[in-house]
């Protein structure tokens, strides 16, 4: 181990955190002024303001950047960043100048339960695991077997145990119930096997919470300085200590996953290699030899497809709760398809196919205005190559962070409007139409934009129609009063 350090270095660290918590509990207390904007102080600089506004650090950035006109930096003992929400901004640093902008090594570092695989890297190495990904996630095998899986998981697994609830007027959790339903739809697309965590009598989801782990704790990473969480990692303290444990769950689940693959009979075996699942393609391809990469690959696929679709449907689900005139244009756009499957017998229950839902745009509105709001990455972290101006006028250094606040873009009165603040599908409307607005993905980021835009968008938006659609025909949905609904302190919203 290179790192020698010992518990001393905790000591002048909490000391820190404690005079910048007193420091701004004082300059809160005196301030007449309602600047939200953050004190630069000498030595802890913003630290005291970021520290105080941890629970709610999304909204503090979105009021921070509102003030600032956009872009500000941010002045921290360890490091000075450059936080932006500005689309001009944004279409230099992901498309006409993206190369001066990669993720950088801070990044690959806090993700290394995923180093080497297309999450963490940059460059030429990139661009050889973008032209295989691509060509993986464009085959109409894999897209069938997702649509199919996704049926099947919402006719056997989720429409029951909604109709166990219902019947029985049971309050549930969503955000597990999700959380299971999307675990299973991305491992069998992934390794073709069906973990069944959606099943009435959930059974534990020590992976599922494994993963949420390592979105907590990167967080934890990002605002610490990196010799800090370091230490805490090689005293195997803290947070680091849960991380840990959460990485032996994922290495052993994967490692299983794999162990069932081969087992099968697949290497070498061409029916098996033209199975419609994701490991399928990797496991006898040369360049993925190396496990370590292997793994990294699969946990990277695993953590795009599962997490940013599951993020979505309960935000959709929470703010179609609160808004029922909004179920109700959904439910008369839905009227003539699930009459007719009414009438042609396919039973009580009405699921719906992507075909019959793709002419219904007010339901990807819907879905656009639920990633406006709440798009599952909330941030995006990039590193200066070298020194550059912005086009917004500042002066960026080499080696220097760049946060991208996604969260903050969509709450931005100059650039979704006055009602920004509000969910309303109809704003992806165009007048007057039924057809839908075009947003340019330097103003709406969810999916990312420029060569590395999201891939899987596509794929995403067929399985979020077909859900929502099939959700909110069948059943009501009710908040359970007196919820304080938050995002998570955590890489994902
Ligand atoms: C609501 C659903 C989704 C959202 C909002 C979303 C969003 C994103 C974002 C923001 C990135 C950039 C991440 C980064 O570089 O830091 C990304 C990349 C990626 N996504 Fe998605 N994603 C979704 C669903 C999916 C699905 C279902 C798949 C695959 C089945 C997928 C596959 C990928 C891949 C492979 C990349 C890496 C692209 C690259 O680096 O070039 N995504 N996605």
């Amino acid at each position: 181990m290179s790192i020698s350090f010992s518990q001393e270095l905790l000591i002048p660290t909490v000391l820190v955190l404690l005079v910048s918590l007193c420091l701004y509990f004082r300059s809160s207390s005196r301030s007449k002024n309602p600047s939200v904007l953050p004190i630069d102080w000498p030595i802890v600089h913003m630290l005291p303001a970021f520290i105080a506004n941890l629970h709610n650090l999304c909204d503090y950035c979105a009021a921070s950047l509102a003030e600032s006109g956009h872009n500000f930096r941010i002045h921290l003992p360890q490091a000075h960043m450059f936080l932006t929400c500005d689309p001009v901004n944004i279409r230099h640093i992901f498309t006409t100048n993206h190369t001066n902008f990669p993720k950088g090594v801070e990044f690959a570092a806090i993700f290394d339960i995923m180093a080497g695989s297309f999450f963490t890297i940059d460059g030429e190495p990139y661009h050889r695991q973008r032209v295989k990904f691509h060509s993986v996630l464009g085959n109409p095998r894999l897209v069938a077997s997702m649509v199919a899986c996704c049926r099947d998981k919402m006719e056997n697994g989720l429409l029951p145990l909604f109709t166990q609830m219902a019947s029985t007027g049971t309050p549930f959790d969503m955000q597990e119930v999700v959380s299971r339903f999307m675990f299973d739809l991305a491992a069998t697309s992934l390794f073709g096997v069906d973990t069944s965590l959606l099943s009435l009598d959930m059974p534990p989801m020590d992976v599922a919470i494994a993963m949420d782990t390592v979105m907590e704790v990167a967080l934890f990473r990002h605002i610490l300085p990196a010799s800090c969480w370091k230490a805490m990692r090689w005293l195997n303290i803290g947070p680091e200590r849960k991380l840990d444990a959460a990485h032996t769950v994922l290495r052993g689940f994967v490692t299983d996953m794999i162990k069932e693959k081969i087992n099968r009979g697949c290497i070498g075996n061409e029916e098996e290699q033209e199975s419609a699942d994701i490991l399928s393609s990797y496991i006898n391809d040369p360049d993925y030899a190396d496990v370590e990469l292997l793994h990294a690959m699969l946990l990277a696929f695993m953590l795009a497809g599962k997490d940013t679709i599951g993020v979505t449907l309960i935000w959709t689900f929470y703010k179609l709760a609160q808004n029922p005139k909004i179920v109700s244009i959904i439910r008369s756009e839905l009227s003539p398809i699930a009459l007719h499957k009414i009438d042609t017998g396919t039973g009580a229950m009405v699921i719906f196919d992507p075909e019959e839902t793709k002419s219904i745009v007010y339901l990807r509105a819907v879905l656009y205005e639920t990633l406006r709001l709440y798009p599952p990455a909330p941030f995006e972290r990039k590193t200066m190559v070298a020194d550059n101006i912005m086009p917004s006028g500042h002066e960026v250094h080499a080696g220097e962070t760049i946060l991208i606040s996604l969260h903050s873009m969509g709450r931005m009165e100059d650039i979704w409007g006055k009602d920004c603040h509000d969910y309303n599908p109809h704003r992806w409307l165009l007048e007057g139409s039924n057809k839908l607005r075009y947003e340019p993905s330097h103003k709406f980021l969810s999916f990312n934009s420029g060569p590395r835009i999201c891939p899987g968008k596509e794929i995403a938006v067929i399985q979020m129609r077909t859900i929502v659609a099939t959700v909110v025909w069948n059943f009501d949905l009710e908040v359970v009063k007196g919820q304080s609904i938050e995002p998570k302190l955590s890489c994902t919203l």
